[in-house]
């Protein structure tokens, strides 16, 4: 299992500091949308000339239709991220069409599907796909991995079930981790370490307890013990 540290902090020189405190740990790094937008591409020359060996998740949960998605897709993948991810809800045509113009590439970024955001409750999901969350997020993983998508964004307590349904190889990034039971802050269903684990989870996506915390590195310190054990 790894780590991804969430880059939220309110400015680049913010997010910077806090790369710079890290820059000798093997960790992921995740550039949100909101950073993306101010800072543009800025940011990925910047964090790579940190250290060039973070590997970088560019998380733009596309959403358009296939043939804008994969020439967007064609555009990340030139930026030299390692990670991206679309919305499974765009359907299996359009991922169908972003795995497509990817695949003759020499080195191609591992594309993940957002399967339900998990800022839904049950009865909007239901409103929206006239479906329960954990049956469409198992059916949309199914059609992400059919697409041959490389793994899923989902909640920590639906990892094991998901590699159940595709396979276990294909991966599970999942946000919503409290490594050792910090605040929930706004997140719902959180899980530890402990969970991932059990739930076979491939990348563990960090932010608040690590960048709140007194003494980030320490804090990433521990987290990858943990995770080496
Ligand atoms: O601070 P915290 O650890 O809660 O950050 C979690 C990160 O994962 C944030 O960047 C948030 O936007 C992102 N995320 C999430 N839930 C999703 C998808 C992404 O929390 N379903």
């Amino acid at each position: 299992m790894e780590l991804c540290l969430a880059l939220d902090r309110p400015t680049l020189s913010d997010n910077l500091e806090l790369v710079r405190e890290l820059k000798e740990f093997n960790i992921w790094l995740k550039i949100g949308f909101r950073s993306y937008v101010r800072d543009g591409n800025r940011i990925i020359e910047e964090l790579k000339n940190i250290n060039p060996n973070f590997k970088i998740f560019l998380d733009l949960k596309l959403y358009d239709i296939p043939n804008t998605m994969a020439d967007t897709s064609e555009e990340i993948a030139d930026l030299g991220v390692d990670m991206f991810n679309i919305h499974a809800s765009a359907g299996k045509s359009a991922m169908v069409a972003v795995m497509e113009r990817l695949k003759n590439r020499e080195k191609r970024p591992i594309v993940l599907a957002v399967t339900a955001l998990t800022s839904f409750g049950n009865s909007e999901f239901l409103e929206i796909y006239n479906k329960p969350i954990p049956k469409w997020g198992i059916e949309f993983a199914k059609a992400s991995f059919e697409a041959g998508l490389d793994g899923v964004v989902s909640s920590v307590f639906e990892s094991k079930a998901i590699k159940e349904a595709t396979s276990s190889d294909f991966l599970t990034v999942t946000p919503g981790i409290r490594p050792f039971g910090e605040s929930n802050d706004d997140q719902k269903r959180v899980g530890n370490i402990f969970v991932a684990k059990n739930q076979h989870v491939d990348i563990i996506v960090v932010g608040r307890p690590i960048y709140n915390a007194e003494e980030p590195k320490e804090v990433v310190e521990k987290i990858l013990v943990e995770l080496e054990k």
